[in-house]
């Protein structure tokens, strides 16, 4: 197949058929950046209906990241095309409220498996293709900063992404690729609906001062451009992000116990 002289500058956002994904598709969209986007998640049609309402042309590409036939295929896809990747926002994911013996042997393999593993193996399967000036989001969560009782897996999984992230980007200084932790609290998107079908669906109350998808993806943007570890996206994750510095774990913890029943 012949190719271009200069390679297409293309944005890879996974989840991006809700939520976060889809905001950062349509921010990514706005700002004219990429000449083509990837958009992965599991539906179809919600990704083809992403694509469409899309100025930049976007390719729909349905897989389920917990299969890891499906990175295989995004590493085939970019070994063919040879496109430059300038910016991956990793933002599939996902959660369940409840305790250890609440939440299903099969959901808590799946958080680890997508919140972690799948993260990991796309940002390794693109950045091969990733070039000075590259830009890698990687969702995580103020769950991030703190031990959280009945929100237990899905918070060890965002520490693991702010982690890994943290020593990722240590790793690339130097290369012009910049990586971005992203931090958010509650943000309006399909989270809710997931996390409350499980068995403790309803181990955590009220979702108080849910923030719009498309303010996090800007605040995120932003600070990934200002070579931020972090995006807080908010004060309030912000302020628990000190507090996870600072506060022992245990009275964290407790702190966490009262909140979640409100
Ligand atoms: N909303 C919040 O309060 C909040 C706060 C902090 C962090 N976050 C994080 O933000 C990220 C995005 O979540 P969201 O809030 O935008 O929720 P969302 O609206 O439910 O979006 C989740 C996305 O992940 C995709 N996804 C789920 N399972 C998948 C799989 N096995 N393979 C591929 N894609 C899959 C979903 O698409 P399909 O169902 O079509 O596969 C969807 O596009 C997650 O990592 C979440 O942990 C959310």
């Amino acid at each position: 197949m012949e190719r271009s002289e200069t390679p297409k500058r293309i944005g890879i956002v996974t989840g991006a058929s809700s939520g976060l994904g889809r905001a950062f598709a349509e921010e990514l969209d706005r700002m004219q950046v990429c000449d083509e986007l990837w958009l992965v998640a599991r539906s179809a049609d919600a990704l083809e209906g992403v694509a469409a309402a899309l100025s930049t042309p976007a390719r729909a590409m349905p897989a389920d990241l917990t299969d890891v036939a499906s990175i295989q295929k995004m590493a085939e896809a970019l070994d063919d095309e040879r496109p430059r990747v300038t910016y991956l926002v990793n933002a599939a994911g996902f959660g369940k409220f409840g305790s250890w013996d609440t939440v299903s042997d099969a959901d808590a393999n799946a958080m680890v498996d997508l919140n972690c593993r799948a993260l990991v193996d796309m940002t390794r399967t693109v950045l091969p293709h990733m070039e000075r000036g590259g830009r890698i989001i990687q969702v995580a969560s103020a769950a991030a900063f703190a031990p959280l009782p009945h929100l237990n897996v899905y918070a060890a999984t965002k520490a693991f992404v702010l982690r890994y992230t943290r020593a990722l980007r240590w790793e690339l200084h130097g290369s012009g690729i910049t990586v971005t932790a992203l931090c958010p609290t509650w943000v309006k998107t399909g989270f809710e609906k997931v996390a409350r079908a499980s068995g403790g669906g309803h181990d955590v109350g009220h979702l108080w001062g849910e923030q719009d998808a498309g303010t996090v993806v800007r605040r995120a943007l932003r600070a990934n451009k200002a070579h931020f570890a972090v995006a807080c996206a908010s004060p309030q994750s912000f302020a628990l992000r000190v507090v996870g510095k600072v506060v022992p774990s245990c009275v964290t913890m407790a702190g966490w116990n009262i909140l979640r029943r409100l």
